[in-house]
């Protein structure tokens, strides 16, 4: 994180003596990034974090890609995946390239250890259940619709809530940064001079949830940290407990942002994805497109237009709202639309969607700067169907289907594009901004 904050005791200096209660020396431990002139933290152990006492390398976490010579869409529906391993073991690589990997995890156990990914930041989004991520820089409580950012280097055990009666299994998308980069705030957002956030981000210091205690556990025994590094998980053994900071300071530290703190940005025409973003690191974004009112012109057309990201391909992953718009979407769907074809508005959607004053959508879309291949897990889930929905408009019944529903279909659909028409689309309108801003709503997918 770019900013500075404190847990803990610190001694008044660094690199100063700084005594245990027994009279013994903390030891300090640097945290540093981009070779010490990035975002650092300092930490001070009450054991030396170098004292392993031995390793062996577990299993492979190479992502295996496949159909790396076809571009189509893709609609991955993971809501089927079962239940299994733990938050780390359980995590299924969909979509990814050399830049960042995007997968899904239904955890079925605990952990049993602590975990560090050597190689990554990961950012999770929890979409069903909560809990606590127990990490040395103290312990984050999480969940429903939680991002949480774990820097690269962070030890953490993920420890999940048992769900409630009727409380659905616990479920996160997870996006990792493969090439060594940091997933940060879009630079745009802020302050050069202080690291601030500036006034026109869609959220702040106030939103973010920084680690809390407990973050000290101070037992001697034996303990497994796993070590994500080169696609491989490593077994390492440590005799004291991997949490053992009792204090730490500085600019590189995990925390939490509720994806409903996200303060969306809305225009009188419609606003381009870039306005949603929410994290970036190098060669891909993350963005938060969330419930908010649609663009405000009298004859606006609210979803949005065709477009070539010429640039990017583009992944979305459904969270909860009107599916509707799109055939054969759902909750948990995964939608990758590649670069080399444009893409928009289902057939037919735009005429249902006119009039429509909000939406109810909440999907994470990643963009990436360089193509993405499915693994064998993704076509494992996919929906052969979904390229053909793009083919032609919905059939009556569709539309009828869509205009009875709820959401979209709350805007009435416009029988025919004619001028006629969307002269008569125009009153309907301004007719129902006049009345209410809580009238349609609809889908506006990126
Ligand atoms: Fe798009």
């Amino acid at each position: 994180m770019p900013y500075y904050t404190k847990l803990g005791n610190l001694p008044s200096k660094r690199h100063i003596q700084f005594r245990r209660p027994d009279g013994g020396l903390y030891a300090e431990e640097v945290f540093g990034t981009e070779g010490f002139v990035g975002p650092t933290s300092t930490l001070y152990h009450i054991n030396p974090p170098t004292q392993v006492i031995g390793w062996k390398p577990l299993y492979s976490t190479k992502a295996q890609y496949v159909e790396r010579d076809t571009m189509r869409m893709r609609h991955v529906k993971s809501m089927p995946m079962k239940a299994k391993g733990d938050p780390v073991t359980g995590r299924t690589v969909l979509f990814g390239n050399n830049d960042v990997e995007i997968g899904v995890c239904v955890p079925a156990e605990p952990m049993k250890y602590h975990f560090k990914n050597a190689s990554a930041d990961e950012c999770f989004f929890i979409h069903f259940g909560s809990g606590v991520v127990y990490t040395m820089f103290g312990a984050l409580k999480f969940g429903p619709k939680d991002y949480i950012v774990i820097p690269k280097g962070t030890i953490y055990r993920m420890v999940f809530d048992k769900p409630a009666a009727g409380e659905p299994t616990a479920r996160f998308l997870l996006i990792e940064s493969v090439n060594g980069s940091h997933i940060l705030p879009p630079p745009r957002y802020m302050s050069k001079k202080t690291a601030q956030f500036l006034e026109h981000a869609p959220y702040c210091e106030r939103d973010l949830r920084l680690p809390e205690m407990p973050m000290t556990f101070d037992e001697k025994g034996k303990f497994e940290v796993r070590i994500k590094s080169r696609d491989q998980v490593h077994s390492y053994s440590y005799s004291y407990h991997p949490l053992d900071v009792i204090g730490w300071d500085g600019c590189y530290y995990p925390y939490c942002f509720n994806i409903d703190d996200f303060s969306p940005i809305v225009g009188k025409h419609h606003m381009p994805p870039p306005t949603h973003q929410t994290f970036e690191a190098h060669n891909f974004v993350i963005c938060s497109f969330c419930p908010r009112p649609l663009d405000f012109h009298p004859q606006a057309i609210v979803v949005p237009y065709n477009h070539s990201n010429l640039d990017s391909d583009e992944v979305l992953y459904y969270v909860e709202g009107n599916y509707k718009a799109r055939r054969g979407i759902e909750q948990g769907s995964l939608s990758l639309h590649p670069q080399g074809i444009p893409h928009g508005p289902h057939p037919g959607t735009v005429e249902a969607s006119i009039g429509a004053t909000h939406t109810n959508e909440l999907a994470v879309m990643c963009d990436t700067f360089a193509p993405l291949y499915p693994t064998k897990a993704a076509l494992g889930l996919d929906d052969l169907n979904y390229p053909k929905s793009w083919e032609s408009g919905w059939t009556p019944a569709e539309r009828e289907a869509l205009a009875a529903s709820k959401g979209a279909g709350d805007a009435k659909p416009v029988k025919k594009p004619a001028k006629k028409a969307a002269k008569k689309a125009a009153k309907t309108v301004t007719a129902k901004r006049g009345s209410s801003r809580g009238g349609g709503s609809a889908d506006t997918w990126a």
